[in-house]
């Protein structure tokens, strides 16, 4: 089973319209919600493409009622640990005029010590079950940065075999890396935070992915957006070029990534077939206006398609 944990779930509010008119009123042409924070995208990933997927995390107040209704609307099985605090209320705007995306995101709810001791006494008995777990996105107010590194010892004392895949930023990435994830899955500006320089040339960036595996990390896949994906495995490192598609939006394509990879990887156990499935998956999402969402059979023809080198 695939556990993913949102530790700062939200509701994903997405408004498309033509332009905003800045200080006056914009009309949507059309608005949408669901439950979101990126564990959540990825469990939906995993959902979509038929995998058996339990997506954890913290929520509360009335947007953590709503978030839990949305994800019982979806089918999606969750168990979310009560905060006091209201989870937060992410929007997404999307300009038709200028193929603009801009978000807000309201402020993180505070997590109590006594809340997140709750999660990880949970999380300590469902890793014993879990074969993969994913961590993904920010931290919400009240954690330490620790708090993702905390999270990898305490799954692997519970259960050794059971692979873990980061996905965040800053501080809480630099901090993770320390326990040893199985794979991390930074972006290019997350990935230049963590190095501390540009990744500008491809040369760059095949050597900042040489220095994470030097470090002990397996897998270490950097995304690029439109110019597709640098990862090393093995002491090798690959090219994976994008695929050209109708753009909708290309908000969670990092998690649609990270989603098919845990699925594929699970079904294959081969990391290069499954960053092949991630990479489709993410080239999905961008068909779709909702983080996450993929449909397999358009995956298992763009996996086809999807061309890799090593570098
Ligand atoms: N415009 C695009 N055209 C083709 N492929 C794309 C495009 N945008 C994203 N992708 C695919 O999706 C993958 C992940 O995208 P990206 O690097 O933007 O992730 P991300 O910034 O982590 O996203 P998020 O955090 O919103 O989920 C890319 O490596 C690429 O394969
Ligand atoms: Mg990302």
């Amino acid at each position: 089973m695939i556990v993913t944990v949102t530790l700062n779930a939200a509701i994903d509010k997405t408004i498309i319209c033509h332009q905003v008119k800045s200080g006056g009123i914009t009309r949507a042409e059309e608005a949408l919600a669901v439950a979101g924070g990126k564990g959540i995208n990825v469990a939906r990933t995993v959902f979509k493409l038929g995998g058996e997927v339990l997506a954890t995390g913290l929520a509360g107040g009335s947007n953590g009622a709503i978030i839990r209704d949305l994800l019982e609307q979806e089918k999606i099985d969750y168990h979310l640990v009560e905060l006091r605090d209201n989870s937060r209320m992410c929007l997404t705007i999307i300009e038709k005029c200028n193929q603009t995306i801009t978000e807000l995101y309201d402020p993180s709810p505070v997590v109590q010590p006594e809340e997140w001791e709750n999660f990880k006494r949970f999380m300590s008995k469902l890793a014993r079950k879990a074969d993969l777990i994913t961590l993904d996105g920010s931290l919400p107010s009240g954690l330490s940065d620790e708090a993702y590194g905390e999270l990898i010892f305490l799954i692997r004392k519970a259960n050794e075999r059971c692979k873990v895949i980061l996905d965040t930023s800053g501080q809480a990435l630099q901090k993770g890396i320390k326990a040893k994830p199985f794979m991390i899955k930074p972006n290019r500006d997350e990935m230049e935070i963590l190095i501390g320089h540009s990744l500008s040339d491809k040369e760059e960036q095949i050597k900042a992915v040489k220095t994470l595996l030097e470090e002990g990390i397996e897998v270490v896949v950097l995304s690029l957006g439109n110019k597709g994906v640098v990862f090393g495995y093995n002491r090798a490192v690959y090219q994976v070029d994008p695929l050209a598609v109708e753009v909708k939006s290309s908000v969670g394509c990092g998690d649609a990534l990270v989603g098919g990879f845990a699925h594929r990887f699970l079904g294959a156990g081969d990391v290069i077939e499954a960053v092949k499935y991630g990479v489709a998956s993410a080239t999905s999402n961008l068909t779709s206006k909702t983080q996450g969402d993929v449909s397999r059979t358009q995956v298992e023809e763009f996996s086809r398609l999807i061309k890799l080198y090593q570098v």
